[in-house]
């Protein structure tokens, strides 16, 4: 990456800004009324984290967030497409939404932007039967969106903007957090791993690590601001580093993070198997800021599996990390991602999926069925294994994952644990909610004043995913 490049393109960015903030006055000006953003996130806690960094820059244009998208004047789907069933969901709403500015606010101008517009064939598909659409960008470009507001604002037709890659990191632009006291932060970028099965390395490119200096400068002004928790996010932030011209591990990067006054939690997500170190697991038990949770994919138990995957693990390789952590950090929860249905998966190898789950006993895990990807290995590979199969593995699967974290989760009743006050509870607004360092949720009396604060919690009872709680104090 070239940084002078990146401060040179952030200026011209914020030229942008001031150009659109003065259309925006004009338009105001003849509505008499301001305009209303409303941006729809999808996916991962990466696009989250897109999401805010387009929200900053709509509202440095002079609009206002908006919850309802029918009744904003732009609204922005930032799509996701790790799974087929995502991109179904995104055109069901497009279609809807065009029902709503057709008879609400013609006005209303309809843009997509995120990993599924990386796919030349959905980009395609927006072009020739979505053409109300106004605005359609990519992954690799959300610093430009003023600029590409602008366009939109100036030129007539759809405005398509995707780049097929990028080696750019622009710093330094605006950003809203959706939350004052938490906060995700971008450690890297891309991904180089390949899974057979997963299209992200498609649509979110090479793996670029963002400057330590770059990382720690923001969390000292989030620490500044109020923010105590921070999540680290990369697709596989293990391998983060190793490519800068003075490469620092990840657990070097964790020990500085951790050592920011103010900051009290860090998590990280998503750690891949395959190159997580023994210093790692050190730095974990050194330092009780950094939560004890770990989120750690296993996708599949069968070995013969995870080598088709392409993972660069075994099943006895997994089983001896997660030996090794528990055995330096004896209360930390594990969680996990499994995939049910891999081309060629036997109920032998289901078998060897279901052994882990036992084995590991995990706090949760995110259990999906195999969705195949366009261009991905596992595209073309034989023996893609019959829906009724799948759904059954998949619901046996689903049912001991529930049972085993019905009685792992509640571990640690009658104990005192800090707990980070995140909201007033939904549906009793005379309690609120936060989450242990485990990130496991705990619902206790209290009011809106706590949201933000550390609370000393009596974990009183558990209700199978979450505890009943009383402050202490
Ligand atoms: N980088 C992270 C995962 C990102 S995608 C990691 O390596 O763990 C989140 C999860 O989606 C994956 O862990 C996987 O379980 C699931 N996933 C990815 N591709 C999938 C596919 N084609 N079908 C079903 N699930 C998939
Ligand atoms: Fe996909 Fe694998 Fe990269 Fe995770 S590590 S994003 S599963 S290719
Ligand atoms: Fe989805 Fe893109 Fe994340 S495909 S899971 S939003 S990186």
């Amino acid at each position: 990456m070239n940084r002078a490049f990146s401060t040179d393109e952030a200026l011209r960015q914020r030229e942008y800004i001031e150009k659109v903030r003065a259309i925006t006055l004009e338009k105001e000006k003849r509505l008499g009324r301001k305009l209303r953003f409303h941006v729809e996130t999808l996916g991962c806690q990466m696009n989250a984290k897109d999401s805010e960094k387009l929200s900053g820059i709509l509202r440095e244009i002079g609009y206002l967030e908006e919850e309802r998208e029918e009744e904003a004047d732009f609204v922005l789907y930032n799509t996701c497409t790790v799974r087929e069933n995502a991109n179904l969901k995104i055109y069901g709403r497009l279609g809807y939404l065009h029902s709503v500015k057709k008879r609400k606010n013609p006005e209303m101008k309809i843009g997509i932007c995120g990993c599924m517009m990386q796919e030349p064939d959905e980009v395609q598909a927006i072009r020739e039967k979505y053409r109300f659409v106004s605005l359609v960008f990519g992954t690799h470009n959300i610093f430009k969106l003023a600029e590409l507001m602008y366009r939109m604002e100036t030129e007539e037709g759809m405005i398509i903007d995707v780049w097929e890659g990028t080696d750019e990191i622009v710093e330094d632009l605006p950003a809203i957090r959706k939350y004052s006291f938490k906060s995700g932060v971008n450690i890297m970028y891309g991904c180089n791993n390949f899974c057979s099965y997963c299209i992200v390395p498609y649509v979110r490119g090479r793996e670029r690590s963002r400057l330590p200096e770059d990382i720690l400068s923001e969390i000292r002004a989030l620490a500044e601001d109020g923010v105590k928790e921070v999540m680290l996010l990369g697709q596989n932030v293990n391998s983060y580093g190793k490519t800068l011209e003075n490469p620092v591990s990840f657990s070097e990067l964790l020990r500085r993070v951790a050592a920011v006054e103010g900051i009290e939690r860090v998590r990280f997500m998503t750690s891949h198997p395959k190159d997580l170190s023994d210093e790692l697991i050190a730095v974990i038990a050194e330092n009780e800021k950094i939560c004890r949770h770990f989120h750690l994919p296993l996708q599949s138990g069968s070995s013969r599996i995870l080598e088709k995957m392409n993972r660069h693990y075994t099943k006895e390789q997994y089983l001896d990390i997660v030996r090794r952590l528990r055995e330096a950090v004896p209360d930390i929860s594990i969680t996990t991602d499994i995939i049910v249905g891999f081309p060629g998966e036997t109920e032998e190898d289901f078998l060897e999926t279901m052994d882990v789950v036992q084995k590991v006993r995990y706090d949760s895990a995110f259990t999906f069925i195999y969705s195949k990807r366009t261009g991905t290995p596992a595209e073309k590979m034989p023996d893609q294994v019959p829906e009724d199969v799948v759904k059954d593995r998949f619901d046996r699967l689903l049912r001991e994952v529930q049972r085993i974290g019905q009685e792992v989760s509640g571990r640690d009743v009658g104990r005192v644990l800090p707990v980070l006050v995140e909201d007033v509870n939904r549906q009793d607004s005379t309690m609120v909610s936060g989450r242990l360092s485990n990130n496991t949720l705990v619902h206790f009396k209290g009011s809106n004043a706590l949201t933000g604060t550390i609370v000393p919690v009596k974990l009183v009872e558990s209700k199978g995913f979450y505890y009943i709680g009383e402050a202490v104090r």
